[in-house]
């Protein structure tokens, strides 16, 4: 091999001796650093194709269908590490091993895993290149599949080799599918090892990832680096990196507000961030779908950022009913689509993308698919990864290196009881402990069965880099850094309550523009709330439910503050602050907790 730091586009020292350590200790037959052009795409995707990894799609230009090894379909939340120097610094919800001892075992798995393949060398950016401060990363990973994903999901590339210059910052992110290919032996559409390690060196800026291919395990740059990586970077330097999408509402009036909002996996970012209001006069433009990094502007004001350049997008369930705008983005091609079903004439389909599925397909698992087949022909973690720019919602803003000031802030879970459709928080401490005891239930539960209440503070249960403790520290910290008036209010909100039937009591999708319609005029001081034990409510009326079709009845239980259901749910809530132990848990959210079983007249 030659010496694969003759052809680097960059002469950083500490990128150029790290690709050289790396070659030599993961022995690829070639190193190839990436220019990010559509030159190199083409190259990438061609060889893909003809390697069995992908398929051309006949009826979407410049798309590609791909199915990953069955085992190898979702983020691994068991075999994730926070490798802190201390493991105390990791927290009781983050897997910890001793950064020496992670990296003696992974270095060993690393040894020689890029033989027979191409070592490929991408410099990204996550978030806008003319930043006042832009994050850097380099991935090193012996994956094409990931080479031409990442060339989506970030800025990468030509214009981000020139700017990293002697002295600069970056991530390393190191990645292998750890499937060596020796001589003589026949490759796989996806390779990839049964072990797996996705490792995270919170002190160091460090990324190491094997065994996988799956885009949360694989794209280091999402939630690797722009969630657990960034939230400890943004706890030392005073922001957020927080699992939120962002959205841009202007009203019939033409004000403009932008609002950001977390709800764990699966519940809904996606789906609200390029809503298509219901609501009469007003649009809504996308500026992020999952994750927003939120900082202080000149003015006090939080400004949100989208470090991404890409939606990876859960596939099922998204059709012209539900999600509109995601079906025109992916209508213009230039996609990857993981694990749904491919049609007969070169397109894909997946569940819920239309009522009736066609005739015959080819199956998530490569196999012959009719409706009749039992199963589903898409997995129901498969994902379209697109670019942001090609959605017809798009806010020119999306690009703003200096992010959009944020008026309000959602969170939201998936909870067949208890939690209302929306409620106000009476401050930002009051907002901060409503978000620490967000939770989502288990999706596949039976008819009337109650799902598995989970917490998911901030929807950062996975994605936490630290001690979930100091995060909520954090969080209050943030709160006193600038005038109450200015910080975002905190809204609570569930559009998944069910009734006595198990239906859903509320509409959702293109209707959750009135719930949001409601929260910005409570900003603008126009709406009506009561009080309640858990916070401030619509009053009656106060929604706009103009042509609304559907039963009001319904609405008003999805308002409801349930005194016994309410009870339940102090029981969870103090188990699950028992279990962030005693001393770095807030004392003010504590109080808060203690303030809420009172005005519930709780014993
Ligand atoms: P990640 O990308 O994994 O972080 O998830 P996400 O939060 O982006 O989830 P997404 O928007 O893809 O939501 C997927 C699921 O939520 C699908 O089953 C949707 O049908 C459902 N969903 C989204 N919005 C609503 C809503 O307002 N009401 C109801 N009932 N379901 C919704
Ligand atoms: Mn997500
Ligand atoms: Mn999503």
């Amino acid at each position: 091999m030659s010496t694969p730091t003759a052809a680097a586009p960059t002469a950083h020292p500490a990128i150029v001796s790290w690709v050289d350590e790396i070659a030599d200790l993961t022995a690829p037959d070639e190193v190839v650093w990436c220019d990010g052009s559509a030159g190199e795409w083409d190259r990438l995707t061609t060889q893909l194709v003809e390697r069995g990894t992908f398929v051309r799609l006949e009826r979407k230009p410049n798309s590609f269908w791909c199915a990953s090894d069955p085992e190898d379909v979702a983020r691994v939340e068991d075999r994730t590490f926070i490798c802190s120097r201390f493991q105390a610094d990791a927290g009781p919800t983050n897997n910890w091993m001793d950064p020496v001892d992670m990296k003696t075992v992974m270095t060993e798995h690393f040894r020689g895993a890029m033989a027979g393949r191409t070592m490929y060398v991408i410099a990204f950016c996550m978030g806008p290149l003319d930043a006042a401060e832009p994050k850097f990363g380099v991935q090193i990973t012996d994956s094409e599949y990931v080479a031409v994903s990442m060339q989506i999901m970030t800025r990468s590339g030509t214009p981000v080799w020139d700017r990293l210059i002697a002295g600069t910052e970056f991530v390393r992110c190191l990645h292998s599918v750890g499937a060596p290919l020796y001589p003589g032996q026949a490759d796989v559409p996806w390779p990839c090892d049964h072990t797996k390690y996705i490792s995270h060196f919170p002190e160091e800026r460090t990324i190491w990832s094997y065994g996988s291919g799956y885009g949360g395990n694989a794209l280091l740059g999402k939630k690797c680096y722009s969630l657990r990586i960034a939230s400890k970077m943004a706890k030392d330097e005073g922001w957020l990196a927080e699992h939120m999408l962002i959205l841009k509402l202007t009203s019939p009036e033409q004000r403009v507000h932008y609002v950001a909002a977390a709800f764990p996996s699966a519940c809904g970012k996606t789906n609200l961030a390029m809503l298509d209001p219901t609501l009469d006069g007003w649009t809504a433009e996308t500026i992020g779908d999952d994750i927003a990094w939120l900082r202080f502007g000149d003015d006090g004001r939080l400004y949100a950022v989208n470090p991404e350049a890409g939606f990876f997008g859960v596939a099922p369930g998204t059709g012209v009913h539900t999600n509109p705008h995601a079906m025109a983005t992916l209508e213009r091609g230039n996609s990857i689509f993981t694990n749904v079903a491919r049609t007969d004439d070169g397109d894909i389909w997946w569940e819920g993308m239309t009522d009736t599925p066609p005739p015959h397909l080819t199956d998530w698992k490569r196999r012959d698919w009719t409706p009749t087949s039992g199963e589903p022909a898409a997995h129901p973690n498969s994902r379209y990864c697109t670019p942001i720019a090609q959605c017809p919602t798009v806010a020119p803003e999306w690009n703003d290196p200096g992010g959009v000031p944020i008026s309000a802030i959602f969170f939201g879970g998936r909870r067949a009881t208890t939690i209302p459709l929306v409620t106000e928080s009476r401050s930002w401490q009051h907002g901060v402990f409503l978000a620490s005891t967000l939770s989502s239930e288990t999706t596949a539960a039976a008819a009337g069965q109650v799902g598995v209440v989970r917490r998911d503070p901030m929807a950062m249960l996975p994605f936490l880099g630290y001690h979930v403790g100091d995060y909520f520290q954090h969080w209050l910290d943030i709160g006193t850094r600038t005038n109450a008036g200015l910080l975002p209010k905190i809204f609570y909100v569930n559009w998944f309550r069910r009734g006595d039937d198990d239906e859903f009591l509320w509409p959702g999708f293109g209707e959750n523009s009135r719930i949001l319609e409601w929260a910005l005029r409570r900003i603008e001081g126009t709406a009506e709330a009561d009080e309640t034990p858990i916070g401030l409510m619509p009053t009656p009326g106060a929604l706009d439910l103009t042509g609304l079709k559907f039963d009001h009845a319904k609405i008003a239980a999805a308002l409801r503050v349930d005194p016994t259901e309410w009870i339940t749910e102090l029981r969870l809530i103090d188990e699950w602050f028992a279990t962030i132990g005693g001393n770095r848990l807030p004392d003010v959210l504590r109080e808060e907790l203690a303030a809420l079983r009172q005005r519930l007249a709780a014993p």
